[in-house]
């Protein structure tokens, strides 16, 4: 994969995110996921890839643009599988919330895991906690490990999880061994990344989200060094079939962050409201302010980049 790609890509996650970014706070979490695919399917094209949409907004018969299996790009270039939300975080964008992000991992044909659109129990740690983590343990005994890693207490640790009834117990555990918590509203993407991110204030991500958006954490920590593992949740017996037929026979197993993402994968991120690792979409007198992070496995570099987009230079904003 042509390294400038990932940079041809990330103007995608912009435009996407400025989009989206427009109707924040606007209540109409349909209205805001509209105008990120809208974009970004429109942006798409103008990359240089004959590309497949692996995860999307679902199947064909029920999303019209970005559905699985869709081809898209100019048609000319590498053959690519893509992973992609173009706005990780409704709930949050729709009441100027924090998390939102509008996000693309991008790989070779045949090394993304094809997630069936279920949930998925997920462990997520940066570069110290790589090699030590195991999905199958308590988050007793992972934060335990993690603690000796980092040479710190548990209770220094902060874990992020998913505010969702299901995570009751989970949350019992984490404040009994006394480690920090932060209950997140959403976007669990993010806050997988976060743990890559020294300055980002969180250790372990732990609980369980949407499988599609666990494929797209696992691409992100594959480039940044960090650790991922995640086992599908399948709700009802139709899931498990859907999982089996798109190729997931053992339910129960644990997906690796390689198993996950192999080969070499290329992230992009835009903010389309602030936090915990980018700023979101700032409006301005001439046009917008973006902040994305953009990175590829095959070297490691994490790029952020600025961008400031003059909305009379670039009518199609
Ligand atoms: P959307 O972007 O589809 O709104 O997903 C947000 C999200 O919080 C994900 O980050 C997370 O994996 C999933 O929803 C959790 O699902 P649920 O809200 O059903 O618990």
């Amino acid at each position: 994969m042509n390294r400038n790609l990932a940079l041809e890509f990330v103007r995608v996650t912009e435009m996407a995110a400025i989009a989206s970014a427009r109707l924040m706070g606007r209540g109409d979490e349909k209205a805001a996921d509209q105008a990120a695919v809208d974009a970004m399917r429109t942006m798409l094209d103008s990359v240089e890839c004959k590309a497949t949409v692996v995860i999307g907004e679902g199947e064909r018969d029920e999303a019209p643009m970005l559905y699985i299996g869709e081809k898209v790009g100019s048609g000319n270039g590498p053959e690519l599988e893509i992973a992609l939300d173009p706005l990780e975080g409704t709930t949050v964008c729709a009441h100027g919330g924090y998390n939102s992000i509008s996000v693309m991992a991008i790989a070779e044909k045949g090394k993304l895991l094809h997630a069936p659109d279920t949930y998925m129990k997920k462990i997520a740690v940066g570069r110290i906690g790589k090699g030590i983590i195991d999905i199958n343990e308590s988050a007793t005994e992972n934060l335990k490990r993690l603690a000796e890693a980092k040479k710190c207490r548990l209770q220094d640790l902060t874990v992020a999880v998913l505010d969702r009834e299901r995570h009751t117990d989970l949350i019992e555990e984490i404040r009994s061994i006394g480690a920090r918590i932060q209950l997140i509203g959403d976007g669990d993407v993010s806050a997988a990344i976060a743990c890559c991110e020294p300055d980002a204030g969180i250790d372990m991500l732990l609980g369980t989200g949407g499988a599609p958006e666990g494929v797209i954490a696992a691409a992100a920590l594959r480039c940044m060094g960090g650790d991922f593992q995640g086992i599908l949740q399948p709700r009802n017996e139709e899931e498990i079939v859907r999982a089996k037929a798109m190729g997931v026979d053992d339910i129960t197993k644990v997906f690796t962050i390689e198993e996950l993402a192999s080969g070499h994968v290329m992230f992009c991120a835009t903010g389309v409201t602030s936090g915990n690792f980018l700023d979101g979409v700032q409006f301005t007198p001439w046009g917008a302010k973006t902040h994305s992070i953009v990175m590829r496995s095959k070297s490691g570099t994490v790029r952020k980049i600025t961008a400031e987009h003059h909305f009379d230079t670039k009518p199609r904003y």
